[in-house]
């Protein structure tokens, strides 16, 4: 009770302080301002870049003591090949609106010949080109992001015209999964037009009307600058009643209360998008806000010949959002665009009512640019720590999109720095032995300056040419290897404190080597090379003969378990000896002799005590705990009617079964079929099922988030093995936590294919009696009676969700009227509110962005319709992003994580052949059979 009554008050105060912090979580920032102060229409507090913008100069600006403080100042930065950047720190993947504005105003009064061109950037992403033809105008240039790591930069610079500028910086958080979109690890979403129609006004809407802080602008200001083409008969129209706006994009009610609606059947609008062709993510948001009569309709179609299939599709917004007054917000998740968009809805034939449009909202879709190596990162920064701060400039990132003044950078992706300039710095500190990963680095200048210690490893550094080392306080040895460096030609040690030999190498002809000023230095005498020599072999020769004693030693021991096992399997009928045999085995047909071997029921009755443990009961039949001869556990499955399953359908399941081998689907180890008697023999799995452990208030206190984590990815695993691993692909049919069983190691492996039936390999989809679980059931294949994968994928969508909350999938108790847990879970986290529905038990220990990353992939598993719905696949992909987010540490500063990074490309690219432990699978066979275990 009293921990029940924490965990409530913990969970509201986290609500509390959320809405209370929505404010104070937004940067504003005033450039070239002199002082903070609060906006008094807005109440948003702005700040003065002064203290954290060293460079640049702030321009008061004249005649502008009417509009907005804002507006009276910016920042101009000098016309030179440096980058200027704002580092903001963010949440890492959070998203977030990132604003940047641009008002110039003419600071001479005079005209100027042009006026400023120049580009911004968002990391190492060019974001766009800011160009300034009115100098009266503000140009507001968004991006949304989901934040790749602790901080993001904004950066200007490489102007054409004029010098950079900027007036305004603003970062508003958003809630956790408004602007998730598909695409996000790869890009951001550059906003191209967010228009309110109808607008009271020609004012902006924005905070505090959108708590978010997005600026809606009135249509009827845009109109003035491009949004032309307005049909005859559009008409605006308002309420004051409040709209149901809780869904995913929360667009404000002040927006979604006025709209347009074309009486004479005609909606039609012409808007210019900055930064197009591309392609976009487009947003329409519905509401009707008429009192519509009994008999009456709105039904209309879009109009856009770009945009093909969507075309046909009627809204009826009253039907689409369940009511009036109520936000629909169809999308297009991947359009291809123009820079012109026109589009048009027209009534249908049907309809009484004209179409009705509230607003849109358009973005670009910006590929994210990779940052420069991490690695190399780590070392710049560590010369940086030790330079005092402020002496070298270093600005956003070191290579994108113009380098830092001390580096010099290949134009690979990601780029890697291949010059490092730090003649006389001032720096004091050691080499950091970091740098022996900079492998593209060819010059290396650190002369002049206070470096002590020894000279680091630098031996993998095989595209070093020119090293600079002079005039620093460096002691110990030269080491040797650096003579082998193949590249290495010029190496200057000169006014150091090394000692020791010189290495042979260093003095070999065309190499250019100055050392002189230290002391202790002295080229090395023959003899002891010698000495040196002939130890230095004799080891080497020791060593190699120990290496090769041992792996022989090793490859003998592995020999001989695998004829052992061979041995064992030895004992069926057929068998699997290697991989060729099987395959081959697999093209010719899967019939009466199934792969897996015959087990008579004498050696199963022995084994299981003549069925005298009962384990558990499956879909199929009673389970029975059994041990063969060798000490094997296994479980045993009686199948309750074999009457259902004639002699050729039970071997072709077997056959079925026994093909099918991955590291998480329960294995079968052998089968019987004597006396009427249908028995499957599986490998044992000591930890029982998953819905023990996730309902049992006991065991479920040791399943933490990071463990429901793991076991979910080997769950997803095996279900993603049975739907891509194989052709035809398998279809399970029967997903559920009792079917996701648990081994000594807490590892998942999904069991009992009962129900699989192979899906047809010409047929998208076959068709069959719905079977499946009540709770887990997907409603599609339930009305349609059309089977494909996603029904799996559905089904693992609610085990997800019980992942999640620790309950049941249909309780009475539990969800009252929502009935199961997807009605419940569904509405908390269309809510926002993903913190609702997590298990109590979990508090505290997890972060509440891999929940999110869970939560949002298990909703789109049960979404109603199957094409809606992830693949297999892409769930799997998900649970490892939540399992990097809570593992995240390690991931931390580096850009490991950073999207769109080719790890996250080759992550998918290997999916498949990660799923085995043993070697690369045979991809050209059929189905995917791992080596003779
Ligand atoms: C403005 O506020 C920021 C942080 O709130 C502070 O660091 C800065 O010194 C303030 N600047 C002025 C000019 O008051
Ligand atoms: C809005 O309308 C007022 C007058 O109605 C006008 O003075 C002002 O310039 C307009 N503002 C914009 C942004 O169009
Ligand atoms: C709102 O709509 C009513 C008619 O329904 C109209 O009379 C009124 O002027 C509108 N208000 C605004 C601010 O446009
Ligand atoms: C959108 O669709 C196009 C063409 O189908 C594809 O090339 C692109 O990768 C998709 N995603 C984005 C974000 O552009
Ligand atoms: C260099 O740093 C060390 C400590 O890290 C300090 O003792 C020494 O005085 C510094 N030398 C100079 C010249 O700043
Ligand atoms: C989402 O935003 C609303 C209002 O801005 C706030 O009340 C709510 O707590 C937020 N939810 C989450 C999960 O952040």
């Amino acid at each position: 009770m009293g921990l029940l009554l924490q965990i409530s008050l913990f969970i509201l105060l986290m609500i509390l302080s959320h809405s209370l912090s929505q404010l104070e979580e937004f940067v504003s920032i005033d450039c070239g301002g002199a002082t903070n102060y609060t906006d008094p229409i807005t109440g948003i507090p702005w700040v003065s870049d002064s203290g954290m913008m060293p460079n640049g100069k702030p321009v008061n600006l004249q005649n502008q003591n009417g509009g907005s403080a804002q507006y009276r100042t910016r920042r101009d930065f000098p016309v030179d090949s440096n980058k200027y950047c704002y580092t903001l720190s963010v949440q890492q993947r959070r998203r977030y609106v990132v604003r940047a504005t641009f008002k110039y105003v003419d600071s001479l009064g005079t005209e100027e010949c042009s006026y400023p061109k120049f580009q911004l950037y968002l990391d190492a992403t060019k974001w766009t080109t800011v160009t300034i033809y009115d100098v009266s105008r503000v140009y507001m240039k968004e991006m949304i992001v989901r934040a790749p790591s602790d901080s993001v930069d904004v950066c200007l610079c490489c102007a054409t015209t004029g010098a950079p500028f900027i007036s305004t910086l603003e970062l508003r958080p958003l809630n956790l999964s408004m602007y998730a979109t598909d695409f996000e690890d790869g890009f951001f979403l550059e906003v191209a037009t967010r228009v309110n129609f109808g607008a009271e006004t020609n004012e902006t809407v924005r905070y505090p009307d959108d708590p978010y802080d997005r600026i809606w602008e009135s249509d009827l200001a845009k109109r003035q600058n491009f949004l032309v083409g307005v049909a005859s008969g559009t008409e605006r129209i308002n309420t004051s009643r409040n709209i149901d706006i809780s869904t995913r994009e929360h667009p404000p009610n002040k927006v979604m209360q006025t709209a347009v609606v074309g009486t004479k059947d005609l909606l039609s609008y012409r808007l210019n998008l900055d930064d197009f062709p591309a392609n976009a993510r487009a947003y329409a948001y519905f509401a009707e806000i008429e009192d519509l009569g009994p008999n009456e309709a709105r039904k209309f179609q879009l109009v856009e010949p770009n945009l093909g299939e969507y075309n046909k599709a009627i809204v009826n917004i009253m039907e689409n959002a369940n009511g009036a007054y109520t936000l629909y917000e169809p999308s297009y998740m991947n359009v291809s665009l123009e820079f012109v968009l026109s589009f048009a809805f027209r009534k249908a034939p049907d309809s009484t009512r004209g179409p009705l449009l509230n607003a849109i909202e358009i973005s670009r879709y910006v590929e994210i640019a990779q940052k420069t190596d991490s690695r190399d990162l780590t070392v710049l920064n560590s010369f940086l720590a030790m330079s005092g701060g402020s002496t070298l400039p270093a600005n956003g990132d070191p290579c994108l999109p113009v380098a830092w003044e001390w580096v010099i950078c290949s134009s690979t992706v990601p780029p890697r720095v291949t010059k490092i300039a730090l003649t006389e710095k001032n720096i004091n500190g050691t080499i950091p032995s970091s740098i022996n990963e900079m492998e593209e680095l060819t010059e290396l200048w650190l002369d002049g300056n206070l470096f002590m210690g020894m000279i680091p490893d630098m031996s993998k550094l095989v595209s070093l040419k020119i090293v600079h080392l002079e005039n620093n306080k460096l002691i110990g040895h030269l080491p040797s290897y650096l003579g082998n460096l193949q590249s290495l030609h010029e190496l200057y040690v000169q006014n150091n404190s090394l000692s020791g030999d010189i290495p042979e190498a260093f003095l070999r002809k065309g190499f250019k080597f100055e050392y002189s000023g230290n002391p202790n230095l002295r080229r090395q005498q023959r003899k002891k090379v010698l000495v040196r020599l002939i130890l230095g072999t004799s080891i080497g020769v020791l060593a190699t003969i120990l290496v090769l004693m041992v792996g022989g030693l090793l490859l003998l021991r592995n020999t001989r378990r695998r004829k052992i096992q061979a041995g064992k399997l030895g004992k069926g009928d057929s068998l699997r000896v290697t991989r060729k045999a099987s395959t081959t085995y697999l093209s010719t047909r899967a019939g009466e002799e199934g792969l897996s071997y015959c087990i008579s029921l004498s050696i199963i009755e022995e084994a299981t005590g003549y069925f005298s443990r009962k384990v558990g009961k499956g879909s199929f039949g009673t389970v029975y705990y059994g041990k063969m001869k060798d000490g094997k556990e296994v479980a045993v499955k009686m199948m309750g009617d074999s009457s259902n399953h004639g002699n050729q359908q039970f071997a072709t399941e077997v056959a079925l079964l026994s093909r099918i081998h991955h590291r998480n689907l329960v294995p079968l180890i052998g089968y019987c079929k004597e006396d009427h008697q249908h028995i499957l023999v599986y490998e044992y799995m000591h930890n029982g099922t998953l819905r023990d452990h996730v309902h049992d208030p006991v065991k479920r206190k040791n399943l933490d988030w990071l463990s429901r984590l793991t076991i979910a990815e080997d769950a997803a695993k095996g279900l993603d093995y049975l739907h891509t691993g194989c052709s035809p692909s398998i279809i399970h049919r029967d997903v559920k936590t009792s079917n996701i069983l648990l081994d000594i190691h807490m590892r998942a492996k999904v069991s009992d294919f009962g129900l699989s039936r192979q899906a047809e390999e010409d047929l998208t989809h076959i068709s069959s009696v719905a079977r499946g679980t009540v709770g887990y059931l997907d409603p599609e294949y339930y009305a349609s009676q059309q089977l494909t994968e996603k029904s799996d994928v559905y089904s693992f969508g609610v085990v997800l969700l019980e992942l999640i909350s620790g309950r049941k999938p249909v309780s009475a108790e539990d969800y009252g009227s929502d009935w199961n847990i997807v009605h419940w879970a569904r509405s908390s986290i269309r809510r926002g509110d993903a913190p609702s529905i997590v298990d109590p038990i979990l508090a505290g220990g997890h972060k509440i962005e891999s929940i999110w990353r869970i939560a949002e992939v298990a909703i789109q598993s049960v979404e109603l319709h199957s094409t809606a719905r992830p693949r297999m696949q892409d769930v799997v992909l998900a649970i490892q992003d939540a399992i990097k987010i809570e593992k995240g540490a390690a991931d931390r500063g580096g850009q490991k994580l950073s999207p769109g990074s080719s790890k996250a490309q080759s992550s998918r690219k290997t999916l498949l052949t990660s799923f085995l432990e043993v070697e690369s699978p045979d991809l050209s066979s059929d189905c995917i059979i791992p080596a003779a275990r």
